[in-house]
């Protein structure tokens, strides 16, 4: 049975003090045995959050880091300048990353390995654009961004990566994909990784749904038997959170 694991990714939002507030105020809200629970922060909320985080087993997360360690990479935060801030996780290669700051397949594999590497839990992303679903090309996408996302890395590494299958057109839209849609998605991930490594490896591999995910979606998305948990944007912005975090009731 994998345990849920829900993530919040607040993108570039909030300043540190307003931060520090509202992580002292949610984290208690979403303290519990039974989920996985992060916050992904900007770089500069590390510190004032992790005050809330940690005494509440929250983890804590940043939304990019670069695969090398140190080096000429204008405005790039490494593995090791993030090791005094109690990072946990991180989220590698998001569709925003992608599209606005061309990421590539390739640099997301090799920040999937330096993470794993540095004691890091990627929350790696992979997803289709609505034209890429309008064109029936979805399961094919998924396969090729979940195949270059996981070259080089072994079934043992593999257990400790999670996937967030975010599909680009339910991101921030309030469009929320069907259960059927994303399970169905989620389903074939898991084949996938089956291929990749084999299939108790792609049974223990946590695979999260986000787009739109809200307090009243949630529970339905989490029944699914392939969707593992949540990374939520918008909604992680406001106490809203932790009703997502404690869809159980
Ligand atoms: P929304 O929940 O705002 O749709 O964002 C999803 C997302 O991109 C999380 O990484």
């Amino acid at each position: 049975m994998r345990k849920k694991i829900i993530a919040a990714n607040w993108k570039m939002n909030k300043v540190p003090m307003e931060a520090k507030d509202f992580a002292a105020e949610l984290a208690p809200l979403c303290a519990t045995p039974d989920v996985d629970v992060v916050f992904c922060v900007p770089h500069v909320m590390l510190c004032p959050v992790r005050k809330s985080t940690t005494p509440n087993g929250i983890g804590l997360g940043v939304q990019n880091m670069h695969f090398d360690e140190f080096g000429a990479y204008t405005g790039e935060i490494s593995t090791p300048m993030l090791e005094h801030f109690g990072v946990t996780h991180a989220i590698i290669g998001h569709s925003e990353r992608r599209q606005y700051f061309n990421e590539t397949d390739e640099a997301i594999n090799k920040k999937t390995k330096k993470a794993i590497a540095a004691g890091l839990i990627p929350i790696v992303c992979v997803g289709e654009s609505l034209a890429q679903r309008e064109a029936n090309i979805t399961i094919e996408h998924l396969r090729i961004q979940t195949k270059l996302a996981m070259v080089g890395i072994s079934a043992t590494d593999a257990e400790k990566i999670v996937i967030a299958y975010e599909p680009i057109w339910a991101i921030g839209t309030g469009v929320v994909a069907t259960t059927q849609q994303a399970e169905e998605a989620c389903a074939s991930i898991r084949t996938v990784l089956a291929e990749i490594f084999d299939e108790p490896t792609a049974q223990k591999i946590r695979i999260q749904y986000g787009g739109s995910v809200t307090p009243d979606n949630a529970a339905d998305l989490f029944a699914q038997p392939n969707i593992d948990g949540a990374l939520v944007g918008g909604a992680s912005l406001k106490l809203d959170f932790a009703k997502i975090v404690n869809y159980k009731g």
